[in-house]
């Protein structure tokens, strides 16, 4: 287990203002990093300095403001870009990765879609990465194939490999799951999809958070992800799509920005991927995705990567070491462990830990299906960012261990 050494955690924290305050009288332990991370002052002061300094509209006006503020959006562009190794001209911005996913199964997949024509997703997505496809379901006639989990929390590779057939026109899968961690084989998938030109879809909501993303190097067609988990703004999100697939996407939203040129009877779009981008779009949340993406880039990736593996690690552990949690966490797991105790409810549970000042989320965590599969209506998740120290993982514990005193009373 390579954790990061204590003064460079120290530094690193010290980046998230959030993380000196306290809930409930007690410090804070944000273990909730997987919903949505906190933000460094860069981050911060990067938008607020744009909103102070150059604010305004982006692709539209001469002035110099307008400059600016274009300047800085493309800026953004490209650094996002160069995080998952694309090219400027393959990223959408989006809403987020919701948003993302939506413009795929809408403007990619629905103007081709026939009834019969066969959807793979799994039974471990979050809601995000299936509810656009339930629509093709509802509305086309598609049909949803779900590989299942396997007893590791993980997909059952081999259930899904029998689930391609000449009927598959998408594979839509998560990189990594937001409840149990697991990471999905996308070597194999791509394997299974590649000779039979089933363009493969990634949410990488999680993936981009806890590895280095390669979109090239992976060969998959999408990869959806979003600005607000990778220490960044909400409200915005990426799409990185091969180019030849972007440019043949019918946008769904049409308005300024994405047109080239509007009569009574014609128009015509902007450039790919611009003509997928209508209205003015999320200018200061774009600023801060890329100061985002610039703050992460002064540490080494790989290390950070490695300290997150590390507390995952160490978490299973000290879970497998309490026989009164069942945990739901693949053994590979980086950033996510998800567990439940005997005889208490998720809610109860977080409650108790918010009490002691440790922030988790309880529920089903957007995968209504998975939750079937573990015969449950709700876990508890814990889930770690960079700036996750030890302190934080033996403060949960110990809360959990307070936790077990404290319910056994009342079984
Ligand atoms: N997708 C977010 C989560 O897993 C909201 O908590």
């Amino acid at each position: 287990m390579t954790f990061l050494a204590q003064d460079i955690m120290d530094n690193l924290r010290s980046d998230f203002p959030i993380l000196s305050r306290s809930v409930h009288n007690k410090p804070l332990v944000y273990l909730d990093s997987a919903a949505s991370s906190q933000k460094p002052h860069m981050v911060i002061d990067a938008m607020s300095d744009f909103m102070k300094t150059s604010y305004a509209n982006v692709h539209r006006g001469v002035h110099a403001l307008a400059t600016e503020s274009t300047d800085a959006y493309e800026q953004a562009r490209e650094l996002v870009a160069g995080f998952v190794g694309a090219d400027i001209n393959e990223i959408v911005f989006t809403g987020g990765a919701t948003d993302a996913i939506n413009m795929v199964a809408y403007s990619f997949l629905a103007p081709q879609i026939k009834p019969g024509d066969e959807i793979i997703v799994s039974q471990i997505e979050h809601h995000a990465n299936l509810i656009p496809w339930h629509f093709l379901r509802e509305r086309h006639g598609a049909v949803l194939r779900f590989v299942p989990l396997n007893e590791e929390f993980g997909l059952d590779m081999e259930a899904f490999e029998a689930l391609v057939n000449d009927r598959t026109v998408m594979i839509a899968l998560t990189h990594r799951s937001n409840v149990t961690g697991a990471r999905t084989d996308v070597e194999r998938v791509v394997a299974m999809a590649k000779p039979r030109s089933i363009p493969v879809l990634l949410d990488g909501c999680q993936g981009a958070v806890h590895e280095r993303i390669d979109v090239k190097k992976m060969g998959v067609d999408f990869y959806a992800f979003t600005a607000h988990k990778l220490y960044g703004p909400t409200g915005i999100g990426a799409l990185w799509g091969k180019p030849d697939f972007l440019a043949a996407m019918q946008p769904f939203r049409g308005g300024g920005e994405m047109i080239d040129l509007v009569s009574e009877d014609h128009i015509t779009y902007a450039t790919s991927p611009r003509h997928l981008e209508a209205g003015t779009p999320a200018i200061t949340e774009a600023v801060g995705f890329g100061a985002a993406i610039s703050y992460m880039q002064q540490f080494d990736l790989a290390k950070l990567h490695a300290h997150e593996a590390a507390l995952t690690q160490w978490s299973i552990q000290l879970m497998e070491e309490r026989p009164w949690l069942q945990h739901y966490t693949n053994k590979d797991s980086s950033g996510v462990i998800s567990f439940g105790m005997d005889g208490v409810h998720p809610h109860d549970l977080a409650t108790f830990l918010d009490h002691r000042g440790v922030a988790v989320r309880a529920g089903h965590h957007c995968a209504q299906p998975l939750m079937t599969c573990l015969g449950e209506s709700a876990t508890t998740r814990a889930s770690f960012g960079i700036y996750t120290s030890q302190q934080d993982v033996a403060s949960l514990f110990e809360a959990l261990d307070a936790a077990q005193s404290f319910f056994s009373r009342f079984r």
